[in-house]
């Protein structure tokens, strides 16, 4: 298998799933070119992919556990540099990592999360309203008007941002995941963004409010005292801005769209013989919406079946392939059938990195299927399954637009 081309790694995304397909041919654990000729694992197999998330022997810290990085090896324009060295959770390792998560945790309770439905319910009802508005007959982009708003108004909320400094945060975001923009043009938007976040942690340190973001100022650590820093605490607000949008702006769109590319299955849902859950389920496990998130790096040598992983190599946690291991989910794994008995996937991650926000992401996607569906009965795609343009970026796994006609009268 060391032998083996690696499979270089579109950037742009454009087909995820064919990809994973050619890493697995690899085996579990494949090779992968990124950018500039630098070489990673990618983990295709559901097992090795539980095996690598739950095993602490990989870090996400790349400062200290990425060894061409750490001798000078990577180039400092190297594209995806920032996903290795942004400081947040997604980079910490060990200790530095639980004391993090530990915070944002107690600030991101059950009962938080309950008090999100109420407004999960007002947004959905008012999306649907403005959708119902469009002119007969108009195709209309069900990403940009119902999926994505909704994701980002309900993180908006939950942080507590106000209404002014929502359009830079959400063009920050953008720029963040679009794996095919410039460094600078990421820098500008993020530098922008930034501001923003500084202007806020500011307002809410002077006067707290019922959200996420003072509920994290007063988070102290119970084992010396310390709550976060300025610094941490924007870096752990965007990183939930970013984790909180992206991934259920594309379980919303990927489930709406599998259900429309495959009428019977929603018809399965109509006559009860399955649930909007299983549906929301079987596209979790088909099209994770999370493709790779970038990176891992092996702490010491791991043997991982019969691939030795050496010590400081990056490694991409490969969720969109996991999902469909034939050894898991055999012949079949690539089709949507919700009706499926073992949806068994790693959609959320596993182990100690495992989704934090699982519960609130099912919850908006779980209010907001079902709801378009039986307000737009007739709903349809407005162009051909492959039509549907992906997402620009390996990072994460959903489409750049959703056109779809709303009523069987507009066709
Ligand atoms: C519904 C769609 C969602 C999916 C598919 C998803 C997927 C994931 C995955 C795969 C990971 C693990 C990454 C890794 O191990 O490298 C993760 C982590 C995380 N997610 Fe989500 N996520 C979703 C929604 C959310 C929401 C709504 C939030 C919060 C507002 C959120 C917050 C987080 C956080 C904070 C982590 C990092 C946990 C840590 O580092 O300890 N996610 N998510």
């Amino acid at each position: 298998m060391e032998d083996r081309s690696p499979v270089v790694i579109d950037m742009t995304g454009a087909d995820i799933h064919a990809e994973g397909e050619r890493i697995r041919e690899h085996g579990p654990v494949g090779r992968v070119e990124l950018p500039q000729g630098v070489r990673a694992w990618s983990i295709t197999g559901y097992e090795a992919g539980r095996q690598v998330l739950g095993d602490r022997r990989f870090s996400k810290d790349g400062r200290r556990h990425w060894t061409a990085f750490v001798n000078g090896q990577i180039d400092p324009q190297f594209p995806l540099i920032s996903w290795a060295l942004m400081e947040n959770m997604g980079t910490t390792y060990g200790s530095a990592h639980t004391r993090l998560r530990r915070l944002v945790a107690r600030a991101f309770t059950p009962r938080r999360v309950e008090a999100m439905r109420a407004t999960i319910k007002k947004s959905v009802a008012s999306l649907l309203e403005d959708l119902a508005g469009s002119p007969p007959g108009a195709i209309v982009d069900l990403k940009s008007r119902y999926a994505h708003p909704l994701a980002a108004e309900v993180i908006f909320e939950l942080i507590g941002v106000p209404a002014e400094a929502r359009q830079t945060i959400l063009r920050g975001g953008e720029a963040q995941v679009d794996t095919t923009m410039t460094e600078e043009e990421e820098a500008a938007s993020i530098g922008l963004v930034l501001q923003e976040m500084a202007a806020l942690v500011a307002a809410k340190r002077r006067t707290p409010a019922d959200d996420l973001t003072s509920d994290l100022i007063g988070a102290q650590d119970g084992e010396d005292g310390s709550g976060l820093e300025d610094g941490e605490l924007i870096g752990t607000l965007l990183f939930l801005l970013g984790t909180g949008t992206e991934p259920v702006t594309n379980l919303v769109t990927n489930s709406i769209l599998a259900l429309l590319a495959n009428p019977g299955q929603r018809q399965l849902i109509d006559a009860g013989q399955a649930s909007w859950q299983d549906a929301i389920e079987e596209t979790l496990r088909m099209d994770a919406p999370v493709a790779h998130m970038p990176f891992r790096f092996a702490v010491e040598d791991v043997q991982l079946g019969d691939v030795t992983i050496p010590a400081g190599d990056p490694v991409l946690v490969n969720f969109a392939a996991m999902g469909r291991d034939p050894a898991i989910h055999g012949a079949t794994a690539g089709s949507f059938d919700i009706a499926r008995p073992d949806k068994k996937h790693l959609a959320f991650g596993h182990g100690m990195y495992v989704c934090l926000g699982m519960r609130l992401g099912l919850l908006e996607t779980g209010t907001a299927v079902p709801a378009l569906f039986e307000r737009f009965p007739d709903l349809a795609l407005a162009v051909g399954v492959e039509e549907v343009k992906p997402q620009n970026t390996f990072i994460m796994n959903g489409r750049s637009e959703l056109p779809v006609l709303l009523s069987a009268t507009q066709q």
